[in-house]
């Protein structure tokens, strides 16, 4: 027998082998057990999650021997026909290689025959958002006055793109993104059942990786059988898919909270030998956080999706919810930056630099809640003119007493930089304090000696206009 691929070889065959989706199933199910079952449906969600599976399925319940029934028989001419895509009467039409009005036209006439064998000709159109605004037109007259006998499923990924007018005649089924549990559960059946010796934890990746599908989950895993010899672990996952560990975002993570730029910088680096391009170590880094604030929203376990132990990490970060959010929006903010840069590296190494700023105690800003409000104006009015301006203003203190204005920064370069755009500040300072303003730019007094290396990479950077 030739090689079939895991996807299709572990195609479920009955409502109860599909993974997750019980809403659909019971639906489903409930219209076939009482017999009021609608004549169009349409079956949306993301890739991979079983939207063509569970329209044979359904396909089979219904033109099944003993059916319509919940569980197809899986032996009749009928069952066995549809598993292999043989059947006369199932026709599956892919919309994305059939979008015209002709092909369509064909359909409309071919739905007038009746079905050889089975009980109803059903017309399984996958993609159907792909069809033209032609052909849309022509199914809908199907659509209207259907034959009794045929039903029609309609698959897409994109149910926005279908007109209102075909969604309206269709009872809607709304297929969900798996949990990386749910995943990991199906992984772990099908490596049971094929004797693939593999970690916990690599299936822990591989189902972290796959995004919610699982057909991108068993690729992966099929790939890794065929290039790992003995036991597949955590690392072989790693090198195929060149992520990085929980552990590097923790540790890298740590870093970054505690401040210490040169040990961001090195932890970056290194990350980046290992293999990992930056911009997917800010993904990364991106959707930690993204966890880090469920965790301490205090938000339900299977909403989070992580191992207990992980969770428990992320607590001994001592984070908390405001800190989080303000790390998400500059890296969100950034995220251009790290995507176009020439020099992603760099581009990187800056953001997480500045991330560990954000992080330091911050120097006592005078004049308290009023102070920061008035820095929070001053950096928006700022961050259409100079974003450069803008970031550094977050990062410094500002007083203000009568007119005299006084901006304290912890480098030198920051305070020359400042002195540069001395026009705009001044300007934009006037228009937020509504007062004329004196300016004065200062070099904090405790400012540690020993961060030349994050100098070197932001002056790098302040030579060229970032946006
Ligand atoms: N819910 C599920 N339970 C078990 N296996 C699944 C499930 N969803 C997908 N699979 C696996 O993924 C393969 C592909 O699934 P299917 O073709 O049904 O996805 P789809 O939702 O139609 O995706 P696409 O939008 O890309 O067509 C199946 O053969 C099966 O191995
Ligand atoms: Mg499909
Ligand atoms: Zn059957």
């Amino acid at each position: 027998m030739t090689h079939r691929v895991i996807s299709l070889r572990y195609r479920p065959q009955d409502f109860d082998e599909l993974t997750g989706q019980s809403h659909v199933v019971l639906s489903l199910k409930g219209a076939i057990k009482s017999g009021r079952i609608g004549h169009a449906f349409l079956f949306s969600g993301p890739r991979g999650v079983g939207k063509t599976t569970a329209a044979r399925i359904f396909a089979k319940s219904l033109n099944c021997a003993e059916g319509p029934t919940v569980h197809p028989c899986q032996k009749c001419q009928s069952c066995r026909e549809i598993a292999l895509s043989r059947s006369i009467d199932v026709i599956e039409v892919d919309g994305a290689s059939n979008r015209g009005i002709d092909e369509i036209r064909n359909l409309r006439e071919a739905v007038q025959y009746s079905p050889l064998h089975g009980k109803h000709k059903i017309y399984i159109i996958d993609e159907v958002h792909m069809l033209t605004d032609q052909a849309f037109n022509a199914l809908l007259k199907t659509l209207e006055e259907p034959p009794p006998s045929v039903k029609f499923i309609f698959a897409t990924t994109n149910p926005g793109k279908v007109p209102q007018t075909i969604l309206s005649r269709c009872e809607r089924f709304a297929f969900k993104r798996l949990s990386v549990k749910e995943i990991c559960s199906r992984l772990k059946s099908i490596t049971d059942k094929e004797n693939i010796s593999i970690t916990d934890k690599a299936l822990h990746y591989i189902a972290l990786r796959a995004e919610g599908s699982i057909r991108d989950g068993e690729s992966v895993l099929e790939q890794l059988v065929s290039f790992v010899e003995g036991k597949i672990a955590e690392d072989d996952v790693f090198k195929l898919i060149g992520f990085l560990s929980s552990e590097f975002y923790f540790d890298f993570m740590q870093k970054i909270v505690k401040g210490n730029h040169a040990h961001v910088l090195r932890a970056l680096n290194e990350g980046i030998e290992d293999g990992a391009a930056p911009l997917e170590i800010y993904r990364g880094i991106v959707d930690y956080l993204r966890s880090a604030l469920l965790v301490y929203s205090n938000m339900p376990q299977e909403f989070i999706d992580l191992s207990d132990d992980e969770i428990q990490r992320i607590r001994s970060l001592e984070l908390n919810k405001e800190k989080i959010m303000s790390m998400l929006e500059v890296l969100l903010r950034s995220e251009d930056l790290v995507k176009r840069s020439m020099n992603t590296r760099i581009a990187a190494e800056l953001l997480f630099c500045r991330l560990a700023m954000g992080n330091d105690p911050l120097p006592q800003k005078h004049g308290q809640a009023s102070a920061n409000d008035f820095s929070d104006e001053l950096q928006k009015a700022l961050q259409v003119q100079s974003p450069k301006l803008s970031a550094l203003i977050q990062s410094s203190s500002i007083e203000v007493e009568g007119k005299n204005v006084r901006i304290t920064v912890d480098q030198d370069f920051s305070r020359k930089l400042l002195m540069s755009s001395k026009d705009i500040l001044e300007k934009t300072l006037k228009q937020v304090l509504k007062h004329d303003v004196v300016l004065q730019v200062d070099v904090g007094q405790n400012v540690k000696k020993d961060n030349n290396l994050e100098d070197a990479i932001r002056a790098l950077f302040d030579g060229e206009e970032v946006r």
